[in-house]
C-alpha cells in the first residue's frame, strides 16, 4: 500500500469506528499507572517554569481527544489533530472547551519554532517505518527550540492485519517498532532523546508498548555548545 492509500485506509477506518472507540477507551488511561507517569513527565517539561501553561502543545492523532484532555487537566494548553473527521466531531461534543482539528500529522499548519510540544499517542501505530521519517520531520519543525516530543508506540517488529476493530470492519495494518529505531529516526529529525520506557503488555494489549521523551535542541539555552 503506498502512503497515500494508508492515509485513506486509516481514515475511513476511524471514521467507521470513532463512537466505539471512544465509549471502549474512555476510562483506559485510569488502568495505565506507567502512562500516566510518562504523560505528567511530559507536561511539566512543556509547562512553564513557574507552572504556567506555557507554549501550545499538539496532541497528533488525538482521536476522541482522551488524552488532550487529560493534557488539559495537567494545566497544558494542548490542542488535537486527527486525521478523521468523526473522530474529531466526537472530541469536539466530549469537550466543547477544547480545540480540535481535521488534519495530517505530516502536513501541518503550523508555524516553524511555535509549540511548547507535540505528542504522538499511539498515532503512528498505522504508519509503516519507512514513513516515518518524514512525519517526524514535520513534529520536528514545529517545535519551538527546547520543545519536547512524546511519543508511544507498540515495542517489537511486526505488521499486524487487521480486518475488525472496536466491532466494526476496518482496513489497518499495525506496526510494532523496536525503540531503538524509534530513537535513530528522532535523532536524525533533529530531536535529542532524553527517556525511554517499555513496560509490559498490560489487559488488552499483545506487546510490549514502548514511550520515548525527545527534545528540540536550543542553541541559546544555557550551558549549549
Ligand atoms: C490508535 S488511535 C489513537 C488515538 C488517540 N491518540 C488515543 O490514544 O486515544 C490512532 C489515531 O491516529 C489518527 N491518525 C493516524 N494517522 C494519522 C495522520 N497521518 N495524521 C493525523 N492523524 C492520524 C487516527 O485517525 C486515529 O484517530
Amino acid at each position: 500500500m503506498n502512503a497515500t492509500s494508508n492515509l485513506h485506509s486509516v481514515r475511513v477506518s476511524y471514521d467507521a469506528v470513532a463512537e466505539d472507540y471512544a465509549r471502549l477507551l474512555e476510562s483506559e488511561l485510569a488502568r495505565r499507572p506507567l502512562d500516566r507517569a510518562m504523560l505528567a513527565a511530559f507536561a511539566e517539561c512543556v509547562r512553564d517554569e513557574d507552572g504556567g501553561p506555557g507554549r501550545a502543545v499538539a496532541d497528533l492523532g488525538c482521536g476522541p481527544g482522551r488524552v488532550t484532555a487529560h493534557l488539559t487537566g495537567l494545566g497544558v494548553r494542548a490542542f488535537g489533530v486527527d486525521l478523521s473527521p468523526a473522530m474529531v466531531a466526537v472530541a469536539r461534543r466530549t469537550h466543547p472547551g477544547l480545540r480540535f482539528e481535521v488534519g495530517s500529522m505530516a502536513a501541518l499548519d503550523v508555524a516553524d519554532g511555535v509549540l511548547g510540544g507535540v505528542l504522538l499517542w499511539y498515532s503512528t501505530v498505522h504508519t509503516p517505518p519507512r514513513d516515518l521519517p518524514p512525519t517526524f520531520a514535520e513534529c520536528a519543525r514545529v517545535l519551538a527550540p527546547g520543545g519536547h516530543l512524546l511519543i508511544a508506540f507498540k515495542a517489537g517488529e511486526y505488521r499486524t492485519r487487521l480486518e475488525r476493530a472496536y466491532g466494526h470492519p476496518v482496513d489497518l495494518d499495525v506496526y510494532g517498532v523496536p525503540p531503538e529505531r524509534v530513537a535513530a529516526l528522532l535523532t536524525g529529525a533533529g530531536l535529542t532523546e532524553v527517556a525511554r520506557l517499555v513496560r509490559e503488555p498490560g489487559d488488552g494489549e499483545r506487546s510490549p508498548q514502548g514511550f520515548l521523551l525527545a527534545r528540540k535542541p536550543d542553541p541559546d539555552a544555557p550551558g549549549s555548545p
